[in-house]
């Protein structure tokens, strides 16, 4: 079977190596000549552990290749994925389903045999229904362009074990049209015993954003007690490790601090709420508002815990700031509370320098006015105040005397909850945490 994947970025680019791994022969599309030359040299514009092994070996092999061109997609394959972005499209959170639509009606236009085409992008609900009959519309005379509707769980940092064995497979069809190719394509990962749901379009495209949204909630409930906690007294990690040892709540998904960020949960609670307004359900997601909103309090704590911190301290103190990208093994640094809080610092006249291990050309893509020494070494060296944002492995593993002869004084704020604060504090630092009320 030959496929397509049309949409190149994290997704796509995942997936068409995946699908490669799995035996097929694929094709991916993507209207960005600078991610196509890249992905068929077999370079990845991204950081992703385990995919550039991937690209390579297949780019090599041929069986996995690129194209800027509708053309050549509409006549290598009958069987399309579409993975183009849906980005938040404005401030009330309404998700922009232009790239989608556009990437449809330019692939109709070009398929002259029957064809299946298979979503993958997260999409509010009633997209794929629409889709389906602007397919049957526009698909030339003579041929059938089905529809179905196929979610992706991956998670950044974990995209390919995601991808090649999934936690489930959600399959959305109409009336189970498409069904027999999907559960062809997943063959492998069906044989070694991913659950499958099959289903109707619109449970598929709500399985998505309702586990989105599910996971949002969650971070933010146990952020929601980090802010009692902060006040009353009370530690929040134990607080999560006894409420996730009942098997019904789970202890993922459950660690406080500085929040989610990213290019998923942020504009998929977002799309949601807008969705629902849409679907005349005027007050039913109105919690998820909450959500957002705690979400985005924990950023405003940080960087009053920062000024808290250095009071006093003498004109334009330096803060270092350990993390850039939205969580570790990423580079992405879309909606990312370490680069967020490290900005509103910068803007509030503190000296900031920001340490990643990966994320920083896109970081400093994103945020030019920021520094990012290249080592954690240049960026601590006189700081006033260290502040961790990112528990990338390296950041867990600090010790006192990491750092002790480099900063100027001895300030931590660590907004993952990752270092061992007695450790800190014997050591004679000041430290901070989410979460936990400060000594007094
Ligand atoms: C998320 C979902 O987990 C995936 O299942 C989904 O496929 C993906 O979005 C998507 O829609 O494409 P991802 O954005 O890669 O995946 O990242 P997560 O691992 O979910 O983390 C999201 C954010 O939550 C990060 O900023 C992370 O630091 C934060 N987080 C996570 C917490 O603050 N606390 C936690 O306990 C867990």
């Amino acid at each position: 079977m030959r496929i397509s994947v049309i949409g190149t970025g994290y997704l796509g680019a995942t997936h068409a190596a995946c699908l490669a791994e799995m035996g097929f022969e694929v094709i991916g599309m993507d209207t960005d000549p600078a991610k196509v030359a890249a992905l068929a040299e077999g370079r990845l514009p991204f950081h992703e552990p385990a995919l550039p092994e991937l690209l390579r070996k297949h780019v090599q092999s041929g069986r996995l290749r690129f194209t800027t061109s509708m053309a050549e997609t509409a006549a290598f394959a009958n069987v399309h994925f579409l993975a183009v972005g849906t980005p938040q499209a404005s401030e009330d959170g309404t998700a922009d389903v232009s790239q989608i639509d556009g990437a449809l009606r330019a692939l109709l236009a070009h398929v002259d045999q029957d064809a299946l085409v298979i979503g993958k992008s997260t999409v509010p609900v009633g997209t794929a229904r629409r889709l389906a009959s602007m397919a049957k519309k526009l698909a030339r005379p003579g041929t059938t362009v089905e529809l179905a509707w196929n979610p992706e769980f991956l998670r950044e940092g974990y995209a390919v074990k995601d991808t090649l064995a999934p936690d489930r497979l959600v399959f959305g069809t109409d009336s189970g049209t498409g069904l027999p190719i999907l559960r062809n394509v997943y063959a492998t990962a069906l044989a070694a015993g991913t659950p499958l749901v099959e289903t109707d379009f619109e449970t598929a495209e709500l399985v998505k954003v309702a586990a989105n949204a599910f996971l949002a909630t969650k971070i933010s409930f146990i952020n929601a007690f980090a802010e009692i906690t902060e006040v009353a007294g009370g530690d929040i990690t134990t607080l999560a490790d006894a409420i996730g040892m009942d098997e019904r709540i789970g202890r993922r998904f459950l660690n406080a601090g500085v929040g989610f960020g990213g290019g998923c949960l942020p504009k998929d609670i977002r799309a949601l709420q807008a969705r629902t307004r849409e679907l005349g359900l005027g007050n039913t997601m109105d919690f998820l508002a909450s959500v957002d909103a705690l979400n985005l309090r924990r950023r405003d704590k940080v960087v009053e815990l920062v000024e808290l911190a250095l009071t006093g301290s003498g004109a334009r103190p330096q803060v270092a700031i350990l993390g850039a990208s939205f969580k570790p093994e990423s580079d992405d640094v879309r909606d990312s509370p370490a680069l967020d809080v490290a900005a509103r610092l910068h803007e509030r006249g503190f000296a900031v320098s920001v340490f990643d291990p990966i994320a920083r050309h896109s970081a400093a893509q994103r945020r030019p006015e920021l520094d990012y020494p290249e080592t954690i070494e240049g960026a601590v060296a006189g700081a006033d105040a260290v502040v961790l944002l990112t528990e990338w492995r390296q950041f867990r593993e600090l010790v006192p005397g990491d750092l002790d002869a480099l900063v100027r004084r001895r300030n931590i704020i660590d907004g993952r909850n990752v270092l061992d604060a007695a450790q800190w504090l014997d050591g004679g630092w000041n430290f901070w945490q989410l979460g936990r009320k400060p000594a007094d």
